[in-house]
């Protein structure tokens, strides 16, 4: 029997072994961004079932799933570790997804960032993932892909993984504390130095992006997006704006050096 799961006001449902989402201009492309991966042997993302009328069907991903504030496995280090090895594969498999598509005309909702070295899960948060245990099974909720540079999606997902959030719902451990489970976040990932001397800048600019996206959105009318703003979702990304430039350059330390 299908099971409503996920915010009560999204129209999504798990029926045994499978996902029912609502469709968007952008899913043609996620369906065939899923079907690369599972090709390219990444084993930890949904695969495409097929379209139901107006609604997408996805494989379901076991797992235990969570959101901030971060408690229990989901806070562990290798819940963090696993994350980053994972964000790893996707990047590798999807580094070819682009030329071997080029006869298709792609959509993606959020706009490609230049250079387009992988497809960019968009969103890779705690919230977005399954584990078993201690350990990350898959990631899921597409719908934020776009191409751009690996060191812009590694950026988002270590700011969501360390967390550097100041909300007090989202917040967890010491600065020094973040700083340790970034570092570890990006040598699970196998960050360069040259990616981690950039890390922070690019979470600034990833987070003003994301701003004014919701920004555009809500003048556009899009009424998610328009309550988002209403109830303040953006404020926070502003303050944890502000927390990165203040500590750019110790947590650039620790990521480089360990200290
Ligand atoms: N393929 C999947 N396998 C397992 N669980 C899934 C899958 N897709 C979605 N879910 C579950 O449904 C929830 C909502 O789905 P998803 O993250 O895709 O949508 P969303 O747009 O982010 O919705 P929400 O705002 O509720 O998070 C997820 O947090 C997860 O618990
Ligand atoms: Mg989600």
């Amino acid at each position: 029997m299908e099971k409503q799961i996920g915010s009560p006001e999204r129209a999504i449902y798990h029926d045994k072994d499978r996902v029912i989402r609502p469709l968007n201009p952008w899913s043609e492309t996620i369906h065939r961004l899923l079907d690369h991966l599972h090709t390219h042997g990444v084993a930890g993302c949904p695969r495409f079932i097929g379209v139901d009328g107006e609604q997408e069907v996805l494989s379901y991903i076991d797992g235990e799933t969570y959101n901030y504030p971060l408690s229990g496995a989901i806070a562990s280090h290798h819940a963090l570790t696993s994350a980053a090895s994972l964000l790893r594969q996707l990047h590798d498999a999807s580094a070819s997804f682009l030329s071997s598509n080029s006869e298709h005309q792609h959509q993606w909702m959020l706009p490609a960032q230049a250079p387009q070295e992988v497809i960019c899960h968009g969103d890779f948060a705690p919230y977005n993932v399954a584990l078993k245990g201690e350990v990350v099974s898959g990631v899921f909720d597409f719908d934020t892909a776009h191409p751009g540079p690996r060191v812009w999606d590694l950026a988002y997902a270590v700011y969501c993984w360390a967390p550097f959030k100041t909300d007090p719902m989202d917040a967890l451990g010491t600065l020094s504390a973040q700083i340790e489970r970034a570092k570890a976040f990006c040598d699970a990932y196998g960050a360069s130095a040259a990616q981690c001397q950039m890390l922070v800048e690019m979470m600034i600019k990833r987070l003003a992006a994301l701003v004014a996206f919701m920004q555009a959105e809500a003048d556009a009318g899009n009424e998610q997006f328009k309550a988002d703003i209403a109830q303040g979702h953006h404020l926070s990304y502003l303050a944890d704006i502000d927390y990165l430039k203040q500590h750019q350059q110790i947590i650039t330390l620790g990521l480089l050096t360990g200290k």
